[in-house]
């Protein structure tokens, strides 16, 4: 296949909704962040630089899509989003908050009021956090407001957990949280200012593109493939292109270590990587669904992640990265592979000569090496549903609640005949080169009954199965106490007399 062209010359050009208008840029290179556009370009300086690689959410903005049933507005981290990413959408920063009679805008009002600023450094990506929040939550009221009918009466005020959650990607060294928790709280109490979703959808309506989108710069060509076919062509054209999905990974390689990435195939706007079907007993989600969506609909089914979802990165990370991404960067410190794993997920490759699919363990050869040819790609992931007997837990084990790497992260699944283990699958991340099972420790258990005698005979063995390395995170001493202890814990946890499922979880966003 010969390289995609661009229509023409005229459409070599980046399209954004910015500020009330559709704005263009021509002249960026593909890997220029949406904060440097920001900053160095429009010298629209709201946004901050703190971290550069999406921990410390002083750069966040929000973002509007259009999607099938209208638009969405999320929060992500502009210093980790290349601008040609943006196309055909909406872009908001902290200036755009101001109402148009120059009053400020019931987020920034609260924070003034509770006294949630004091060097003022993160305070543009906590209120443009709070607005996502406030976006999400009509006008800062618990979400049951959403419901249609629900009368203005019986809304109540935001839950601390919801608050929580919408903040944990941003940090503060002067305030302490508690004020701009606070002020979390006031927002909802001023006079509401609507946002005009429609107005939205019809602005974006006119950057919508029927075909693939490439832009040029000095030698780098970004694709944006609209159909699975396309990007099969394009994959098999460019073999050494750099995939490129929510670019929580890849957008540090630019800006952490000033990586030159080459030409990139941009997965965000393929229709089909978007959908999340359940059939044949099983939830199939597409590449490129986002890491928060994929994470609220596999709770449906497994309320056991809801710890995890909580605790994988921060939602703007959740926002813009995808579980597609984070199987195919196979880093065996990854959280979602060792859960998926003990589900017996399956791995959809694709490539020119159609689909391959796998068990997702088979994936993972070696560290960073993975089963997957150069013209290939992750299509989608399946994962079993739910089946009688099973019980199924997951641990992250990390410095911090929010915002961390794991050290170990663990994910047992039995399936229990009375009290003989019909079944049992164990992996772990953090253990290894790359997420791996306990082949030797379930072989072990399989038939035997789940008593105690039986775990400790089991707990042992897992050090025939793992031989961890120390680094920065733990040394392979904690890792490999931690993880006996949390087979222990599984145990107790999902022993016969325990409850079947529920009611040990996080009662996070899935209860
Ligand atoms: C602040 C921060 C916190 C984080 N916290 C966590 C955490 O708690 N737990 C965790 O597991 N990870 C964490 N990460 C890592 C990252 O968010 C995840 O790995 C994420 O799932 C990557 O998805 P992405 O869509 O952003 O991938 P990208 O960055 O776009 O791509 C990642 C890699 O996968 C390849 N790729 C992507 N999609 C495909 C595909 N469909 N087919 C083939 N190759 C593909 C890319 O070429 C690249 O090599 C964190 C990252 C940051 C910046
Ligand atoms: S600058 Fe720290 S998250 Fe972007
Ligand atoms: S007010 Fe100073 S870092 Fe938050």
């Amino acid at each position: 296949m010969s390289t995609p062209a661009p229509h023409s010359t005229a459409e070599n050009v980046i399209r954004f909704y910015y500020r009330g208008e559709i704005h263009t840029v021509d002249q960026a290179a593909p890997t220029r962040t949406v904060l440097q556009h920001l900053r160095e370009d429009l010298h629209c300086t709201g946004s901050k630089e703190g971290c550069a690689e999406g921990d410390c959410g002083a750069c966040t903005v929000v973002i509007g899509e259009q999607t099938a049933d209208g638009v969405t507005l999320k929060s992500v981290n502009s210093c980790i989003q290349f601008l040609p990413t943006l196309d055909g959408k909406a872009l908001y920063t902290v200036e755009d908050l101001k109402q148009d009679n120059g009053a400020l805008h019931p987020v920034q009002q609260a924070m003034v009021e509770c006294h949630g600023s004091q060097c003022g450094f993160c305070t543009p990506g906590f209120v443009m956090s709070l607005w996502d929040l406030y976006l999400k939550n009509d006008g800062g009221q618990a979400p049951a407001c959403k419901s249609a009918g629900t009368a203005a009466s019986a809304c109540q005020p935001l839950q601390r957990k919801d608050i929580d959650i919408a903040l944990s990607g941003n940090l503060c060294r002067c305030t302490g949280y508690r004020p701009i928790i606070d002020a979390a709280h006031r927002m909802g109490e001023l006079p509401a200012v609507g946002f005009d979703r429609e107005a939205l959808q019809h602005a974006l309506q006119p950057l919508q593109r029927d075909d693939i989108f490439v832009y040029q710069h000095d030698g780098q060509t970004f694709y944006a493939p609209r159909t699975l076919a396309q990007l099969v062509e394009v994959r098999a054209a460019k073999p050494d292109a750099r995939i490129l999905a929510g670019s929580t990974d890849v957008g540090l390689w630019v800006t952490k270590q000033m990586r030159d990435l080459g030409d990139i195939i941009y997965l965000g706007q393929v229709s089909e990587l978007n959908a999340m079907v359940t059939r044949g007993g099983q939830l199939e989600i597409g590449a490129g669904v986002t890491l928060n969506d994929a994470y609220a609909e596999i709770c449906k089914h497994y309320p056991e992640l809801s710890e995890m979802w909580q605790r994988f990165a921060s939602l703007p990370i959740r926002n813009a990265g995808t579980l597609g991404g984070n199987v195919a960067n196979g880093s065996p410190i990854g959280d979602s592979p060792p859960w998926l794993i003990a589900l017996g997920a399956q791995v959809v490759l694709r490539g020119p000569a159609g689909q391959r699919v796998m068990p997702l363990e088979a994936l993972y050869l070696d560290y960073m090496k993975k089963d997957m040819q150069a013209d290939e790609f992750v299509e989608s992931v399946r994962i079993p549903l739910p089946h009688a007997g099973q019980r199924f837990r997951t641990y992250k084990l990390a410095k911090r609640f929010d915002q961390d790497i794991s050290a170990v992260c663990a994910a047992f699944s039995v399936t229990l005949d009375g009290d003989q283990i019909r079944d049992i699958r164990i992996a772990f991340g953090g253990m290894a080169a790359t997420p791996k099972r306990a082949a030797l420790t379930e072989a072990a258990l399989r038939g035997q009954v789940w008593n105690e005698s039986v775990l400790e005979t089991a707990v042992a063995l897992l050090s025939d199965d793992y031989q961890p390395l120390s680094d920065m995170r733990a040394s392979a001493e904690y890792r490999m106490k931690t993880s006996q202890n949390l087979l222990r814990r599984f145990w107790l946890e999902t022993r016969i007399d325990a409850p079947l499922r529920g009611d040990q979880v996080n009662p996070f966003v899935c209860a």
